[in-house]
């Protein structure tokens, strides 16, 4: 079985090919840049719509392919921004009722945490999944994803791309912090802010807005931003390893590609004999590949999704998913 999908629940518009066996024929996709601070949703929506359907093309054509091969369209139907998600949504029924073939609405974060999980040995891991959006700590239990500890503000991404936008670093940010963070000497006190498994970084945010506006560097704060933040992800992440009694981590999301975050995690888990597994660079940020890996698994389980169940939901939880395929 192949399956076409297509991810755009915020900057990326992607579409990925995937047949059931977890192979990749192909990957397009493009990003949203705004020219200036965060995320428009309705320009990101636009953006979308114009790539949407060049990149599905783009993509059948990589893989060698013609549309009467795809066999199944999946989707990411939320969480993520509305107009997005109905953009997208949309394209999607379209090819459905176009090629009369099924499609399967998947939870983006599932997605993240499933092609975390493609293609190495991990068996029952802790997942890390820290993105723009979204910051948790995910254990199978009983059906469902558990959520063990996340965020109660804003997704760890979006506090690193805030902290960037005043800095006047761009969009997104998260890459150019990891270089200057490089340089940074000095330990700069920020709030360090667990609670119970949960963590919060607005306060942080805050905080070292204040501090670089006084009198630290710029390097020093992405330094310190760093440590910080990456610590509490890490604390959680091994209080959750100890509480399921799991002994395996697969990060997730686009802040895992920060190497600084991989090296603590990583020397946490070699102190617990615990393996850490990172799927490849390109499939942590937004990605079709993931969308359409999570269809193929919800259908190949027996998930089916009739049209009228398709409608995006913004505020999509991990833990509501039926895993029915573990
Ligand atoms: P969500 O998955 O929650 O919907 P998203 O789709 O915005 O959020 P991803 O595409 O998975 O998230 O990741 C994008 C985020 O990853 C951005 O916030 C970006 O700054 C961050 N990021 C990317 N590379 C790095 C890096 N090297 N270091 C830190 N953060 C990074
Ligand atoms: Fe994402």
């Amino acid at each position: 079985m192949i399956c076409l999908g297509i991810e755009g629940t915020a900057h990326t518009v992607g579409i990925g090919i995937v047949d059931s066996t977890g192979k990749v024929l192909s990957d397009a996709s493009d990003m949203y840049r705004p020219t200036k601070g965060g995320i428009h949703p309705r320009e990101a929506a636009n953006h979308h719509a114009e790539f949407v359907t060049p990149l599905m093309d783009k993509a059948v054509k990589d893989a060698g392919l013609s549309y009467a091969d795809i066999d199944l369209v999946a989707f990411s139907q939320g969480p993520g921004l509305g107009p997005c998600l109905r953009t997208v949504a949309t394209a999607a029924r379209a090819l459905s009722i176009a090629l009369s073939i099924p499609l399967m609405g998947v939870n983006h974060c599932v997605a993240h945490v499933e092609i975390g999980r493609l293609g190495n040995d991990s068996k029952d891991p802790v997942m890390l999944y820290a993105s723009g959006g979204n910051t948790q700590v995910i254990a199978y239990s009983k059906g469902r994803y558990r959520v063990f500890g996340e965020t109660m503000d804003i997704g760890v991404g979006n506090m690193l791309d805030k902290f960037g936008i005043m800095a006047g670093l761009g969009f997104y940010a998260g890459p150019r912090i990891e270089e200057l963070a490089k340089k940074g000497t000095r330990l700069v006190d920020l709030p360090y802010s667990v609670k119970g498994m949960d963590v919060a970084f607005s306060g942080i945010l805050t905080a070292a807005k204040h501090q670089l506006e006084s009198d630290s560097s710029l390097e020093d704060m992405c330094f310190s931003l760093q440590e910080t933040v990456f610590a509490m992800l890490t604390e959680v992440t091994e209080r959750a390893l100890a509480q399921a009694e799991k002994n395996e981590v697969v990060l997730a999301g686009g802040v895992a590609r920060n190497r600084r975050l991989s090296d603590m995690v990583s020397s946490m888990a070699k102190e617990r004999g615990a393996t850490v597994y990172e799927p490849p660079f390109k499939y942590l940020v937004d990605n079709g590949v993931m969308i359409a890996w999570n269809g193929l698994l919800a259908y190949g389980s027996g998930q089916r999704m009739e049209l009228q169940n398709t409608k995006v939901n913004q505020r999509y939880r991990t833990d509501l998913v039926d895993i029915t395929w573990r």
